[in-house]
């Protein structure tokens, strides 16, 4: 037993056990197909989470009425029996691990798919869109209010048959049943509108007939958004509220929060700890006595198991964090926190490729969400020496994938520390959950006895030569773009100077002084300056202005980033000039041109260049030309190859297996006299 025993108390759901306390929640993942079946690499990822000790997983929101009712890209369905086989398939893949397994039913409403609409308009309570621009809904017919209801209670009787052993139905996040909850969504004048009771009287009827068709004994949870974060929106008192009229023949009140405007609240970004939205699951649970879920940024075992402790839910989510290390449960039991795949909540893996990209999910940490650790399966059968060029978070991927594999490897680094720029941009207050990926890279590195870590040292062609390696891998990482504009270079070479890259930030925090009396003028409005700009105006500077060329800010950022980066301009007052170009650096004042041609300049006590990153390529030309006369393989990989985001070189990292197999594909053939390159 250890000091999160409380993660492993067994608990009772109506009639059905759940074997510890930590949720998988509903998260869509663009696996299904587009007509909405469940495939085999979908049931694989669930399958890895059960595998790893998951108590209870709630498939990602599945669709109760086609095509109103859809959202995503591509999603589940339920809505016919035809899905019943292939969730039957799933429930049974899971159940094998003692996973209790839910489904999260949905109508999709004003947030409804438009490209599966074809041109019909979504349906909510209301005329008004579930989000800034959205598409604006008609509201619903009494009929179709009617019709809505039976098809929520067919879809959990197919749940039933498919084999789940809850239903959930959603009424948060700014879809259907969220919209008539909503004093600000429903305007509605009939019975459905109005007082908290006509608000409630949807989600009401959907509860009385699903239970009517699931039988007493099934249990039938409730998700729902606790707190708007919108003006005008329901507070936490509202939704005590509204339960009222809830509460009745649910056996679980699942507490989220937030709707599409404040998506940041509810899909939490970095910089909000862990578990920080547990009280609302508290008030709910206080009041109603009720088996209740918190969520919210939930990752360190700690603040698990005091939410658990302390009364604030019954059970916890891990959303993020089980794409992140499927294994969670099990690690924290074994006592191997120290080797958790801790999300970080960059949510450029997950839910960006959700919401904005329609990719499927993906994830910064763990580069392989479906197979996870699968490739460990593979060892090399010849002896391979692999030198890894760069501590990075690319590099050090592919350092311990090598050796885990079981190459040799020696990783080169020529500064201090490892990590590179992960490590440095987690020095910055509001980035810090990012250390933690360096933390679990150096951690796996540490266990692994064929991996040697040479720090302070820089790597050269002659150097690596005694090690006789059968590939290098450099992953040298990036540093600041500084173009050629009049007076940047100049005043970068002052020795007393006001003008500084994002580098000199993260290098020495401390050189920033007396923050509330400067003027601080950032130029570049991408995701490295908007960092600096967060920087300096939650410090309270006298002024912060910043200056992008393109028309809007953040294009580069995930969604999430990006809603949350524009609300933290707003809140903080941040003098923005966009479609502004640099013309000239001055000791103390960057002189601009807005897109009329009007010239200005904007003075400042610190000034930031923030125009992007380019590759640190200045060794990798040498390796290249010493790799074709000393019979090695030579690759380079992350932002040396192309500055990219974090993921990228991560993917990169674990990718160094498929070069390590062809190079063992030819030391086989070379043992066994095959030239490969004599055609068959
Ligand atoms: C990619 C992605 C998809 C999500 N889809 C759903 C969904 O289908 N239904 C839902 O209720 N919440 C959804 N969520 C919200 C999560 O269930 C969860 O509440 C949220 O991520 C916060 O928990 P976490 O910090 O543990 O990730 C989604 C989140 C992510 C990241
Ligand atoms: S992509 Fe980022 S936010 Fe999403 S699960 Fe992975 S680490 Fe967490």
């Amino acid at each position: 037993m250890n000091n999160f025993s409380a993660i492993f108390e067994p608990i009772v759901i109506n009639r059905t056990t759940v074997k510890n306390r930590i949720v998988m929640p509903p998260m869509g993942s663009n696996y299904a197909t587009l007509n909405g079946e469940i495939v085999e690499d979908h049931i694989q990822y669930y399958e890895q989470r059960a595998k790893g000790g998951t108590g209870l997983i709630i498939l990602e929101n599945v669709c109760v009425d086609f095509p109103y009712g859809t959202n995503g890209t591509t999603q589940l369905r339920l809505d016919n029996d035809q899905y019943i086989p292939g969730l039957y398939n799933f429930t049974e893949r899971l159940h094998k691990h003692g996973t209790t397994v839910a489904v999260q039913i949905n109508h999709a409403g004003a947030s409804a798919f438009a490209g599966r609409l074809n041109g019909l308009q979504p349906i909510s309570s209301s005329n008004i869109p579930s989000k800034t621009g959205g598409n604006i809904p008609r509201p619903a017919t009494i009929d179709e209010i009617h019709h809505i209801v039976k098809q929520y209670g067919l879809a959990a009787k197919r749940a039933q048959r498919a084999g789940f052993d809850a239903v959930e139905i959603h009424a948060g996040h700014s879809y259907l049943l969220s919209q008539f909850l909503s004093p600000l969504f429903n305007k509605r004048t009939d019975e459905f509108g109005g007082t908290p009771e006509n608000r409630a009287r949807l989600t009401r009827m959907v509860i009385d007939e699903i239970r009517a068709q699931v039988g007493p004994f099934f249990p039938i949870f409730l998700r729902f958004s606790a707190v708007d974060f919108i003006e005008g929106g329901s507070t936490l008192e509202d939704t005590l509220e509204i339960l009222e009229f809830l509460d009745e023949g649910v056996d679980v009140f699942d507490v989220s929060a937030a709707q599409n405007d404040t998506i940041q609240y509810q899909i939490d970004e970095m910089n909000l700890p862990d578990g920080w939205r547990a009280y609302m699951a508290k008030a709910v649970r206080d009041k109603f006595k009720k088996i209740t879920i918190a969520s919210g940024n939930f990752r360190d075992p700690a603040v698990v198991t005091k939410a658990l402790e302390d009364g604030s839910a019954d059970l916890v989510v891990l959303g993020r964090g089980l794409i992140a290390e499927p294994y969670w449960v099990e690690k924290v039991q074994n006592n191997e926190v120290d080797m958790l795949r801790n999300c970080i909540s960059c949510n450029i893996g997950c839910a960006d490729h959700r919401i904005a990209r329609a990719k499927p999910i993906r994830c910064t940490i763990n580069p392989d969400v479906i197979s996870y650790e699968d490739y460990k399966r593979y060892q090399v059968s010849v002896p391979l020496n692999v030198v890894v060029v760069g501590g990075g978070s690319a590099g050090l991927e592919a350092a311990c994938t090598a050796a885990e594999v079981g190459c040799n490897v020696t990783l080169f680094e020529e500064k201090s520390f490892l990590g590179g720029l992960s490590t440095m941009i987690a020095r910055f207050p509001y980035k810090k959950r990012i250390a933690d990926l360096p933390k679990f890279l150096i951690n796996r590195a540490n266990k692994l006895k064929n991996l040697e870590i040479k720090l302070n040292t820089r790597a050269t062609p002659e150097i690596i030569e005694s090690i006789q390696p059968d590939l290098v891998v450099s992953a040298t990482g990036s540093k600041p773009l500084l173009p050629p504009i009049k007076g940047l270079h100049e005043q970068m070479s002052q020795t007393d100077r006001k003008v500084f890259s994002v580098f000199d930030v993260m290098n020495n925090f401390e050189q920033f002084t007396d923050i509330p009396n400067k003027k601080v003028v950032v130029i570049g409005g991408g995701a490295v300056g908007l960092d600096v700009v967060e920087y300096f105006s939650e410090n309270r500077a006298k002024s912060v202005s910043i200056v992008e060329m393109k028309p809007a800010m953040a294009e580069d950022l995930d969604h999430i980033g990006r809603i949350a980066m524009m609300s933290m301009l707003k809140r903080n007052k941040v003098d923005v000039h966009l479609t502004t170009t640099l013309l000239e650096v001055g000791a103390d004042y960057f002189l601009v041109a807005d897109k009329e041609g009007n010239e200005f300049k904007l003075d400042f006590d610190y000034g930031f260049v923030c125009l992007g990153m380019q590759a640190e390529n200045q060794f990798n030309a040498a390796f290249a030309e010493h790799a074709k006369t000393h019979n090695y393989l030579f690759e380079k990989i992350g932002d040396a190859k192309q500055v990219r985001k974090l993921i990228d070189g991560m993917r990169e990292g674990r990718d160094v297996i498929a070069t390590i197999q062809q190079i063992e594909r030819m030391k086989a053939n070379e043992i066994r006299g095959i030239d490969i390159n004599k055609p068959l």
